[in-house]
């Protein structure tokens, strides 16, 4: 391992540790310039075959991201508009703007005092349950093509967490389309409680895993998958198929 990398993975393992947290990230922001997100997950990646515990690895994870901001920028300006990265940093918006219209849709839920069929907020949370379904197609790419060829190239942490991740938000993503379902059925405090719980924890673990994804997946992904190996990740993707809210191609051409 290089140098640099030798110091980028002490840097990591300080920030681990919670050691002098301001100070160690002055220093990884130096050091920053100077590397990429590949050498960055490949420290990461030493530190996991010297044995790093599994509970450790989401630590590692929030560490990285202190040390890797404003990455996301970079890699789309690098990419072609078809590019399977592309299409699904295109994905990734479209699911943050439906996580924005869920949070609202349950707070105007939280006032209300009875279930009122001609209020349209029911509607839209029914849209946005069978929109949160489809998601697990954007989910089945990253995991059946994209994430193997990341693998492949022995950086194994990150798409372990990310596989872990959504493993963890499928039911919730489920239950809150069957309680938007049900609704009429339903005791309206007992529903109100439910969507509440659900939701909270949906909007803020797929926000940060998707933040993730974008910072740190993606960029090294970019930089270790060789380049000739993307046709066959879009080729698979088009296998396993898109979204409704998917754009591939750009528009006005
Ligand atoms: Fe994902
Ligand atoms: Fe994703």
């Amino acid at each position: 391992m290089s140098d640099k990398k030798e110091r980028l993975k002490e840097i990591l393992e300080r920030l681990n540790n919670d050691e002098d947290i301001e100070g160690v990230k002055a220093e990884a922001r130096e050091l920053i310039d100077e590397i990429s997100a590949k050498d960055l997950s490949e420290a990461e990646q030493a530190l996991i075959n010297e044995g790093l515990e599994e509970t450790k690895l989401r630590h590692l994870c929030a560490a990285h991201l202190e040390v890797m901001a404003d990455e996301l920028d970079e890699l789309q300006r690098d990419l072609e508009y078809s590019h399977p990265l592309a299409v699904l940093i295109r994905e990734h918006d479209e699911i943050l703007e439906t996580l924005n219209r869920l949070e609202i849709a349950v707070n105007k839920i939280d006032k209300l005092d009875e279930y009122d069929p001609n209020n349209e907020v029911f509607g839209e949370l029914k849209e946005v349950g069978e929109l949160l379904l489809e998601t697990e197609k954007h989910h089945e790419r990253e995991e059946e093509a994209l994430f193997p060829e990341v693998d492949e190239k022995g950086i194994t942490g990150p798409t372990r967490i990310m596989r872990m991740e959504h493993d963890d938000l499928w039911p919730y993503k489920e239950e809150i389309a069957e309680l938007a379902n049900n609704v009429s059925e339903m005791d309206f405090a007992e529903f109100k409680r439910q969507i509440k719980e659900l939701s909270e924890h949906l909007i803020l673990t797929l926000r940060d895993h998707i933040y993730k994804e974008n910072n740190i997946l993606y960029p090294t992904a970019k930089d270790v998958v060789d380049e000739d190996k993307w046709e066959s990740i879009q080729k698979l993707s088009d296998e396993i198929g898109y979204c409704s809210f998917t754009t591939l191609e750009e528009k006005g051409e």
